[in-house]
């Protein structure tokens, strides 16, 4: 039966987002790469982890230049991943496990191979010119401003056929749509149409913030903050190039779409400071329902630090929409390499209370690190255009680890990265039946926000705290939990919190499940619990 929090906050509210990297999660056809078909035989592995949906980065065909992120065709599935029976097939075993599915929309560049790009380049008359962003050289023939790329050099390619340049503001094998033209939004937009008619339970949107560009084509101002050792991309600001105010409108064109369907969801990958991020849940919450929140990911990990920004964050998103928070994606050095493996369990925890709808990145529930790649593995285009800079994201994006055979269980062949070292003690296999494990941690963390209405809806409130430890009461219709981090590696201990007694409900430790606690709650160095207050009454 429908309990009263199903039927007053939706899925993508009370539920927890599961990210897999498709090429990397499980190959099913020995060709050393991740597919579809890989992805069903492992729903009961996903369903047994206790997710509620799953993200899949970009499937569609793709030379891979930028490995999917550069679509060639957005209604069609990538031979590599398999047919579209295969995704109907997905839909309909995800459905029938009561998992969701999210597939990545990239709506801010296509592939250079895409149809459309192939006819836009063909000349200047071509029926399709305008749905690219083309230039005239400026005076001296170079281009026509100095809008760089994010992943390093001019932002322009010269197309000698035409004497003009189109804009990318990733690779110059990923021209940028012009949202400006009528025609591509509603190309675009048919998109979304697209998949939401064949199951599809949301999309996360691909640099949303990105989408508009000045019309007057102005220069980027320099970033007086740049660091030597920063890509040249953050040498200027993108303040001509990203988050026009014209990318409300279209954002609020996507929802509506959305909104024709029962219970969707529209999330935003938008990398901006807060108050901007907020803006993005629209007017009215007619924007995207997550913007995501990946501070994270981004701030150096420090308790009183973390403290404010969850404080700052509460308050921006309180009047705006529903929060969310987000540990680790395939663009970001893993948490357990950031904080190390024992910290990373306190990271999980952190991340499963907060309030706010957690995403999960594949592996990180394993504990998995990022794995050194060596210079002739290298396939990310980042780190090729700008190597040194430490800038490259395969070592985030290595095989899932299943078991301790070949290959970590994830393929017969030979994958396309490297397995990490150490993938035959740490796997899904290993960890599943053992207690003290990072995967059994995640599953009862999991188990407990479904089981809490405080963590899946309840709501959040600080607890004062010093020197390394984090401290919140989540609350649902009169139960209390008491969650206390240690982000550091020393013994400390949170005095008199005037929150009065309660007993231990889940820890790092297992072995502290249960006990009781009074006034002095005393935590080891990389440890978290989550305590059950004893009613104010009771
Ligand atoms: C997003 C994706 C990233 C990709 C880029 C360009 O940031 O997460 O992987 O390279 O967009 O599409």
């Amino acid at each position: 039966m429908e309990s009263t929090i199903e039927r007053t906050y939706p899925w993508w509210q009370r539920g927890s987002i599961y990210q897999i990297y498709p090429r990397s999660f499980m190959d099913s056809n020995g060709d050393g790469i991740g597919d579809l078909r890989g992805i069903i035989d492992k729903l009961d592995y996903v369903q047994w982890l206790g997710v509620d949906a799953i993200w899949i980065s970009p499937i569609y065909p793709s030379p891979m230049a930028d490995f999917g992120y550069d679509v060639a065709d957005y209604t069609a599935i990538n031979s590599l991943f398999g047919t579209l029976d295969d995704f109907d097939a997905l839909v309909a075993a995800a459905h029938g496990r009561g998992l969701k599915v999210i597939l990545d929309f990239v709506p801010n560049h296509t592939s250079e191979e895409h149809p459309w790009f192939v006819e836009s380049r063909t000349a200047r008359a071509a029926a399709k010119r305008d749905w690219y962003i083309w230039r005239d050289p400026a005076p001296d023939g170079g281009p026509p401003n100095n809008w760089r790329s994010v992943f390093g050099g001019s932002g322009w390619e010269y197309d000698a056929a035409t004497n003009q340049y189109y804009y990318h503001a990733f690779l110059k094998q990923q021209p940028d749509l012009n949202w400006r033209n009528p025609a591509v939004q509603s190309a675009m937009l048919d998109v979304l149409r697209f998949w939401l008619d064949r199951g599809v339970d949301g999309f996360r949107v691909d640099v949303l913030w990105h989408i508009f560009k000045d019309d007057q084509f102005r220069d980027n101002p320099p970033n007086p903050n740049h660091r030597p050792g920063e890509s040249l991309y953050e040498a200027l600001l993108p303040d001509y190039t990203t988050d026009l105010p014209e990318v409300h409108q279209i954002v609020g064109s996507m929802r509506s779409v959305l909104d024709a369907y029962d219970e969707r969801v529209l999330i935003g990958e938008i990398y901006l400071p807060v108050e901007q991020l907020v803006t993005y849940y629209g007017v009215n919450g007619a924007g995207v329902h997550l913007p995501f929140n990946f501070q994270l990911i981004l701030l150096p990990w420090d308790a009183q630090l973390i403290a404010a920004t969850i404080t700052t964050y509460e308050e921006h998103v309180s009047a705006a929409g529903w929060p969310n928070w987000v540990l680790g994606n395939h663009d970001k050095p893993r948490i357990a390499s950031r904080v190390g493996p024992a910290q990373a369990r306190v990271a999980v925890m952190l991340l499963l209370t907060l309030r706010g709808t957690p995403t999960i990145y594949y592996g990180d529930e394993i504990g998995m690190h990022d794995v050194p790649i060596p210079p002739e593995l290298i396939h990310d285009p980042w780190e090729r255009n700008e190597p040194g800079l430490g800038l490259g994201r395969d070592p985030e994006r290595t095989p899932m680890q299943w078991d301790a055979g070949r290959n970590a269980g994830f393929s017969t062949g030979t994958p396309w990265l490297p397995l990490a070292e150490d993938a035959a003690q740490n796997n899904v296999a290993r960890e599943r039946d053992d207690p003290a494990s990072m995967l059994t941690l995640c599953r009862q963390l999991l188990a407990l926000r479904r089981a809490e209405p405080a963590l899946a809806v309840g709501g959040y409130q600080a607890v004062p705290a010093s020197g390394d430890l984090l401290a919140y009461v989540r609350s649902h219709a009169g139960r209390r939990l008491l969650v206390v981090l240690n982000l550091g590696a020393h013994q400390q201990a949170l005095e008199h919190s005037g929150l009065g007694a309660g007993r231990v409900l889940l820890a790092t430790r297992p072995d502290r499940a249960g006990e009781p606690i009074g006034d002095r709650i005393a935590l080891s160095g990389d440890e978290g619990i989550i305590i059950e207050l004893q009613s104010a009454t009771g």
